[in-house]
């Protein structure tokens, strides 16, 4: 039983996380997740636990800087609980630390605190004896050990401890001391840095990059995630490469036989179109030809409308004769008002990609690419995400 339970990975709890971890946390290693205050490891480390509770492992929760209550409250906000199989087990200072005469004395060093520290946290692990633990957070170890090399020589002998329990780890770093050390890093199996992002208008932006993942390969780069109530979500980089599929490279006409003729018979299917015209020149209504030929051709068409209000657009469609709401009800049609200011790329190319993968459309619509713009951190990073959304 235990050599099947190592031999599979430690599923994070978060699905876009363990797709960027080609399936998850190695078993028996320490990894170490950080980002500044507010950036989500609190939230990611109890998903880790939850997941592991769900396939019956223990987990151990080491919280030196929230308390047991805010970190219950924290989780029950998302409607979870800290129930056994896992623990929390809250380490506050030793009491020597607000003794005044103990810290007034000579006798008074970090050194006796931080081996107090450790020796708790040993006894914690024995008590519990978990599969999965988690140590939120590090700089307080920091702060004890006070020198860097002392800290580094406290981390790596409670690396060789955890490693001798088996236990799968995850240290959190608030990236709060001043020391900037990176000597975490080579301790550790896999470094994960989370990021938030404010843009002059519109909400935070998140995302997460694996800075190293040791003996494996792992997704590159940085990946859009939120945090909504219910948790992290992440959006792993769309890579168009590993989506090739065979198709017929057709002609599909639009809805007007002159506009055809122009084209050449339409538009060939796989190819990307772009439409061009100042306000009010009709690019939407053009558009919607080529879903509603779509839709009679007995496809699926999805439209992803970043500018216009979803009401009028129904309006001005049926002033034309299209009547979206009936194609909406059919499922045929799939339209998604998207808010600019709230969306990530990264969730939009997974919204996207959800269309065609789980719903079959043929065609999607974008409109508009400036709405698609205003939801980027840089515009120059337009150019790049609608190449991989282009190619996919
Ligand atoms: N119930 C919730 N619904 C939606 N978002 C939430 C909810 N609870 C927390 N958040 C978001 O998550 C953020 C906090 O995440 P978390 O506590 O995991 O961060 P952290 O990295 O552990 O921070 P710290 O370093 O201060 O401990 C909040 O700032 C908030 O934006
Ligand atoms: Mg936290």
């Amino acid at each position: 039983m235990e050599a099947t339970a190592t031999s599979t990975k430690a599923k994070t709890g978060v699905q876009g996380l363990d797709d960027i971890l080609a399936g998850g946390l190695r078993r028996a290693r320490v990894y170490l997740l950080e980002g500044s205050p507010g950036t989500g490891k609190t939230t990611i480390a109890t998903q880790f636990l939850l997941a592991g509770a769900a396939a019956g492992e223990r987990g151990l929760y080491i919280t030196m800087s929230e308390t047991d209550e805010e970190l219950r409250e924290g989780a029950a906000s998302h409607g979870w609980g800290f129930d056994e199989p896992n623990r929390i087990y809250e380490l506050t200072p030793p009491e020597t630390l607000l003794d005044e005469d103990q810290q007034q004395s000579l006798l008074y060093s970090s050194d006796l605190e931080l081996g107090e520290t450790t020796k708790r946290i040993f006894e914690a692990m024995e008590a519990h004896k978990p599969q999965r633990v988690v140590v939120d957070s590090l700089s307080e170890i920091r702060l004890l050990a006070q020198s860097s090399l002392r800290y580094r020589r406290q981390v790596l002998a409670l690396k060789h401890y955890f490693s001798r329990t088996g236990a799968t780890v995850v240290m959190l770093d608030d990236l709060t001391t001043e020391m900037h050390d990176k000597t975490v890093h080579s301790i550790a199996h896999g470094v994960i840095r989370l990021e938030e992002l404010a843009p002059d208008y519109g909400a935070e932006r998140r995302r997460m990059r694996v800075i190293k993942y040791r003996g494996q390969n792992f997704r590159g780069g940085f990946h859009d995630m939120v945090i909504k109530t219910g948790g992290v979500q992440v959006f792993p980089r769309l890579v168009s490469a590993e989506h090739k599929t065979e198709f017929k490279r057709e002609a599909l006409p639009s809805a007007s036989a002159e506009l055809n003729k122009l084209l050449g018979g339409g538009v060939e299917r796989g190819s990307s179109t772009l439409i061009l015209g100042p306000a009010g020149t009709g690019k939407s209504l053009l558009t919607l030809t080529f879903a509603v030929q779509a839709i009679a051709r007995g496809e699926c068409a999805a439209m992803f409308v970043f500018d216009e209000e979803l009401g009028l657009l129904f309006e001005r469609a049926k002033g034309l004769g299209i009547d979206l709401a009936a194609m909406q009800d059919s499922g045929s049609l799939i339209i998604e008002q998207v808010d600019a200011a709230e969306l990530a790329p990264g969730e939009f190319a997974q919204r996207v990609r959800a269309c065609i993968e789980q719903k079959s459309a043929r065609t999607v619509i974008i409109d508009s690419l400036n709405g698609y713009q205003a939801a980027m951190p840089e515009e120059k990073q337009l150019v790049l995400h609608m190449h991989d959304c282009c190619s996919f």
